[in-house]
C-alpha cells in the first residue's frame, strides 16, 4: 500500500469516525491520539509518577513470566506495539524451546498490529533477538480476527496487555469477547491485563498529571483531526482537558470541554458541530475492573478463569483463561 493509499484511508476512516462528534454525547475513538507526537506523548506517560499501569503490569509480567507462559509453544500478541514488556514473556518461551526452532512444533510468536511499519521493525528486532523462536507478525485490526490462529491448538497463548481492554465499551467488550473464542481452540488460554478500580483520587490523577503530559496528549487529537479533515474553526486555545471517574459506568472518561462558544465546520461531512461553553467532547474511556467481574463476564463467553495476579501495591491486574 501506497502512503498516499494509507493517507487517504486514514481521511475515510477518520470522517467515518468524527459522526461520533454528533451522538449523545459527542465523543470520538481514542485511536485518533497515536499519530507520531501522540504515540511519543503516551510513551512519556507511561512514565509519569501518577500514572502507574505500566510500571504494575511490567512488574506482573517480571514476577508470574513462568506461570503465565505455562505450556503454551505459541504467544500471539493483540497490539503488540514494540513489543517491549513481551520479552520477560519471550525468555521464557525461548529458554523452554533450547537451541533454534526449525521444527513446526517449535515456538512461535505472532504480534498482530494495526501500526505496519512499527510491527514490522519490532518483529524484525524480537527475530534477530531470538533465534529459538519463530516470529510471524501479523498487520491488522486484532478487534476483527478471523479463521484460526496461527500455532498448534490448546498450546497458544493470547496475550492482550496494558490495560486496553479499558477503552471498550460493554457492548465492544462483547464482541471482542466472542471474536476471540471463535478464533480460540478449546485448551488454549489468554493473558488480559487489567486496571483495577481504586480511589477515584487517585484515578483521575492518573489521567491528569500535574506535569499536563496527558492534557498535551489529549489536545493532540485536535491536532489530528485539523491535520487530516477539512475543519473550519477548530483552535486547541478553545478547549481544556478534563478526566473524571464516573462511578456508575466505572471507569474514567476523558473530556475536551469547550472553555467558550464552538462552532467547528466540516465541509467534506456537509455538518456543523457547536458546543456551548462547558459542553464537551469525551475522548476516551478506560474502564477499571474488580477480579471477580472480570472473570464472571470471561465465564459467560467460554472461558474459564484460571488465575489473577495482581502487583504487589494491588493497583493492576492480570488475568489468565483458558478456552472451554
Ligand atoms: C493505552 C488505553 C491503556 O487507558 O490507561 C493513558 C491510554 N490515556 N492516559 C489507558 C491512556 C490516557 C491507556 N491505554
Amino acid at each position: 500500500m501506497s502512503s498516499a493509499e494509507q493517507v487517504g484511508g486514514a481521511v475515510a476512516a477518520l470522517e467515518a469516525d468524527l459522526r461520533g462528534l454528533w451522538a449523545d454525547p459527542p465523543n470520538l475513538p481514542p485511536r485518533w491520539f497515536y499519530d507520531e507526537r501522540g504515540s511519543l506523548l503516551f510513551d512519556e506517560i507511561t512514565r509519569l509518577p501518577e500514572y502507574y499501569p505500566t510500571r504494575c503490569e511490567a512488574e506482573i509480567l517480571c514476577t508470574e513470566a513462568t506461570g503465565i507462559v505455562g505450556d503454551a509453544s505459541t504467544l500471539v500478541e493483540l497490539g503488540s506495539g514494540t513489543s517491549e514488556k513481551t520479552r520477560v514473556l519471550l525468555d521464557v518461551l525461548a529458554r523452554r524451546s533450547g537451541g533454534a526452532s526449525t521444527s513446526p512444533g517449535g515456538a512461535l510468536y505472532v504480534p498482530v498490529d494495526i501500526s505496519e511499519e512499527m510491527l514490522l521493525a519490532s518483529a524484525r528486532a524480537v527475530d534477530a533477538e531470538y533465534p529459538g523462536v519463530r516470529v510471524e507478525p501479523v498487520v491488522g485490526d486484532f478487534t476483527a480476527l478471523a479463521g484460526s490462529l496461527p500455532g498448534t491448538p490448546g498450546e497458544r497463548l493470547v496475550l492482550f496487555l496494558g490495560g486496553t481492554l479499558g477503552n471498550f465499551t460493554e457492548a465492544e467488550r462483547e464482541g471482542f469477547w466472542r471474536m476471540l473464542r471463535g478464533v480460540m481452540d478449546a485448551g488454549d488460554r489468554m493473558a488480559v491485563g487489567f486496571d483495577l478500580v481504586k480511589d477515584p483520587a487517585r484515578l483521575e490523577a492518573a489521567y491528569d498529571d500535574a506535569a499536563g503530559v496527558t492534557a498535551e496528549f489529549d489536545l493532540n487529537v485536535l491536532d489530528v483531526i485539523g491535520r487530516t479533515v477539512a475543519v473550519r474553526g477548530l483552535d486547541r486555545a478553545d478547549f481544556r482537558h478534563e478526566s473524571v471517574w464516573n462511578a456508575d459506568e466505572s471507569r474514567i472518561e476523558m473530556w475536551l470541554r469547550a472553555v467558550r462558544d464552538v462552532r467547528l465546520e466540516f465541509p467534506t461531512l456537509g455538518r456543523e458541530l457547536t458546543l456551548a461553553a462547558g459542553e464537551g467532547i469525551r475522548t476516551e474511556i478506560a474502564r477499571k475492573f474488580t477480579p471477580d467481574e472480570l472473570t464472571a463476564e470471561l465465564s459467560g463467553h467460554g472461558f474459564a478463569g484460571r488465575a489473577v495476579w495482581t502487583d504487589a501495591a494491588g493497583d493492576f491486574g492480570l488475568l489468565l483463561a483458558e478456552a472451554g
